[in-house]
């Protein structure tokens, strides 16, 4: 059967890569000098965020085509499905429901006949009870000192949304409590967080939905030990909590039943910095805190599902990114925030676009016919001008670009911040605008301009508009999922390394039995033979 939905075989697929070829020989600088109000045309207001795509090269026939993709690719009926709990992840047969996360506990959300709220809710208020004990000085160790140190231990999506968003809100931080956090398998920074937390007063959140994670468990077995060899086992009951859909796994580590922490499978890990996988999250920045950016998040879900495409964040976000990589050809999209305090999105967003959609298989396991999801990557500014930005002005490859902008600092040093707005301006312009070269000038000193980059402006990096940002991304990687036709929310392409890799473990350190395989047996071997002495 012709699948006539598909996007590549839509006639809005065929008007944009014929625009796209139009657009391709218009500068940027003169789609501005035809219409002075492009401006406005190209920027929506939605909660909390500007986004200015006017620096795209985009016209408003091409928007309207990349409207019409939406469309007929039924994006509207997928964005109901998912908000309904409908099994969305079809490879897995699960719905995905962080938006249950975010949102109000008096609002049911009826999945299969029976409301999640109610468990969303119990859950939220253990956090809670956990966050304001340690918030008051209450939460203490098996020597009864209180609380003064959380590490949390995870990976991936057990990690990653965690680290930016703490780092995101250290000025909302409890400045009693020393956060740390170990992700890693070669043990460096366990090594280097147990020498400065002390045993009495550290409190561990082991994190993993599937407590099966060879990362997560190694890095936790090794704290297990450290504390019991100090505290015994009611050292490990007092400071180890966890956060797991997996009970058997937690009963085996030991994890007192008063100490598990809740999710389930309808979560995606990289979608679950909402629930209790953002316990250390909560910890740190108080439950205050915690629920502001739950709310942020929630504003941006209601934004989503009710606005019309044209004025919707997330749908345009996404609109964009398709544009940008299937008709463009920008294989790559940087995120570049002019705030250190979002210098771990990027590493966020790397997970979320990359592993919901690096995927070459659609939904019916037919292969995909266009590309799908960029690299993405990034760093803040304006470390990152002096570090790669020659290649974004002057390179060879069409590279998409998300700048991020706070109007106000978040340290009191406005002044600075100014700077940095300054910068983050200056170079969308020269991105866009290049230079006109003088007949004198070197080649080596020309700035084509046409670079493309879209702006998202905010007042000031708060919770509740880091929830939203988290949020506009999520959603928008879900939406350029529906477009692409991949399934957005399983990631089997992470599985392979991980069954090889628990195979070689013995191969490392001896030979193995049955032979090597020969594409890595020569590295084997010379790896052994560096090995330090005394462990071979
Ligand atoms: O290997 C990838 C992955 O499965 C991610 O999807 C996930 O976020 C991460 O590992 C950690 O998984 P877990 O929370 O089960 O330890």
């Amino acid at each position: 059967m012709i699948d006539a939905s598909y996007a590549p075989r839509t006639a809005a697929w065929q008007a944009l890569s014929q625009q796209a070829t139009v657009l391709s020989g218009i500068s940027i600088e003169s789609l501005f000098d035809s219409d002075p109000g492009r401006f406005d045309s190209f920027s929506i207001d939605g909660p909390g965020l500007l986004l200015d795509f006017s620096r795209q090269r985009l016209d408003a026939q091409a928007v309207s085509s990349l409207l019409d993709l939406a469309d007929r690719t039924g994006v509207a009926r997928r964005i109901e499905q998912m908000f309904a709990g409908e099994p969305v992840n079809n490879t897995e047969d699960r719905p995905a429901l962080h938006v249950a996360l975010r949102r109000p506990a008096d609002r049911s959300l009826p999945v299969e006949g029976s409301d999640v709220m109610p468990f969303v809710e119990a859950e939220r208020a253990r956090m809670r009870a956990l966050a304001d004990e340690l918030e008051d000085g209450a939460l203490r160790g098996y020597t009864g000192e209180p609380i003064a140190d959380v590490v949390n231990i995870g990976i991936g999506g057990s990690d990653l949304g965690v680290v930016m968003a703490v780092r995101a809100l250290s000025e909302y931080r409890n400045p009693d409590v020393g956060m740390h956090f170990v992700s890693n398998i070669d043990g460096v920074e366990l090594a280097h967080v147990l020498e400065r937390v002390a045993p009495a007063t550290t409190l561990f959140v082991i994190c993993s939905k599937s407590f099966t994670t060879l990362e997560t468990l190694t890095n936790a077995r090794v704290v297990r030990a450290w504390l019991a060899a100090r505290g015994g086992d009611a050292a490990v009951a007092a400071q180890c909590v966890a956060v797991s859909t997996n009970t058997e796994a937690m009963d085996e580590f030991g994890i007192a039943p008063d100490r598990r922490f809740a999710i389930w499978d309808w979560v995606g890990g990289r979608f679950s910095v909402w629930s209790a996988v953002g316990l250390a999250l909560a910890l740190a920045i108080g439950w205050r805190n915690f629920e502001a950016m739950l709310a942020g998040g929630h504003s941006m879900d209601e934004h989503f599902r009710h606005t019309p495409f044209e004025r919707n964040l997330p749908v345009m976000l996404a609109l964009i990114g398709i544009w940008n990589r299937n008709f463009l050809n920008a294989g790559s999209h940087a995120v570049l925030p002019y705030d250190d305090h979002l210098s771990r999105l990027p590493a966020f967003l790397q997970q979320l676009e990359m592993e919901s959609n690096g995927k070459s298989v659609r939904r019916n396991g037919e292969p995909v016919e266009c590309p799908t999801c960029p690299v993405v990557w990034g760093e803040s500014g304006s470390n990152a001008q002096h570090s790669f930005y020659q290649l974004l002005h002057q390179g060879t490859d069409p590279i998409s670009i998300d700048f991020l902008l706070p109007a106000e600092s978040g340290v009191g040093r406005q002044a600075q911040q100014d700077l940095a707005a300054a910068n983050c301006l200056a170079q969308t312009l020269a991105l866009a605008a290049g230079d006109q070269p003088g007949a004198q000038d070197s080649p080596h000193r020309h700035y084509p301009g046409s670079r493309p980059s879209s702006l998202l402006l905010f007042e000031r990096l708060d919770p509740a508009t880091l929830g939203r940002l988290i949020a506009l991304y999520e959603h928008k990687t879900f939406v350029q999922g529906v477009i692409w036709d991949v399934n957005s929310f399983d990631q089997w392409g992470v599985e392979l390394g991980k069954r090889l890799a628990s195979g070689l473990e013995g191969a490392v350190s001896g030979e193995s039995p049955d032979g090597e395989p020969t594409a890595i047996a020569g590295a084997l071997d010379r790896l052994r033979g560096l090995r330090p002495r005394q462990t071979r």
